[in-house]
């Protein structure tokens, strides 16, 4: 079982002060790189971060979308949320905004977003289908929404691994985020891609 959201919020107050350890230990560039291209953005167009957390994935977006683009980052974390706000002024990117809230709780108007993502944050946020629905309400149509995630093994043994690689105990194993999202949305187009020996995996689903 996972853990609470207030729990959670714990965990990453901790790692919003002690960014270097955060940002050293999640680079994950080869799936961020993989996700932000699955959304098919192109300059100027607008996107949604879903738990933005420090904001590792805005250089990604950014480079896309440019900056006449439009970035939101949404995340439930005070600390990571400063961190992420140090990064866009060091950056000097005027077009990316934050919001402080949860994901399962905030709607943004209909027709906003030609692209929402979220990695890593969905297996950490209790009511992962609500947050994915709030996203999905909030696309222009044709857009898209790219989950980039851990999950269990294919080759069930090697899940044993699973305590030593997944430490940050806010990921909750018990979550099956493709199988829900299938259920969810049997109608939506989606793409699912495998990384790691099946442990990492991209779901990208379009609004029609
Ligand atoms: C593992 S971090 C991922 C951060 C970022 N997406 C990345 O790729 O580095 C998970 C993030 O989800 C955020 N989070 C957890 N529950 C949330 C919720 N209900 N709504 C919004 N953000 C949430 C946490 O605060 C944290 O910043």
């Amino acid at each position: 079982m996972g853990l609470k959201q207030g729990e959670i919020n714990q965990v990453y107050e901790f790692f919003g002060k002690n960014p270097l350890i955060y940002n050293a230990t999640h680079r994950l560039e080869k799936l961020r790189k993989a996700a932000t291209a699955s959304l098919e953005l192109n300059p100027r167009c607008s996107v949604l971060d879903i738990g933005c957390g420090t904001g590792l994935n805005f250089p990604y977006l950014y480079r896309i979308v440019g900056e006449k683009g439009k970035i939101v980052g949404i995340d439930l974390s005070g600390n990571m949320l400063l961190c992420a706000k140090k990064r866009i002024q060091t950056n000097h990117w005027k077009n990316i905004k934050l919001v402080f809230g949860d994901a399962a709780k905030a709607r943004f108007k209909p027709n906003t977003f030609d692209g929402a993502i979220a990695t890593i944050s969905l297996s950490c946020v209790p009511d992962h289908l609500q947050a994915v629905a709030n996203a999905f309400f909030s696309l222009k149509k044709g857009g898209k929404i790219s989950i980039a995630d851990g999950k269990q093994f294919s080759f069930k043994p090697l899940n044993l691994l699973m305590p030593l690689l997944r430490w940050n105990k806010s990921w909750d194993s018990s979550k099956n985020i493709i199988g829900d999202i299938k259920q969810a949305y049997p109608n939506s187009p989606f793409t699912l891609k495998e990384f790691a020996l099946g442990s990492q995996f991209i779901l990208t689903l379009t609004k029609i």
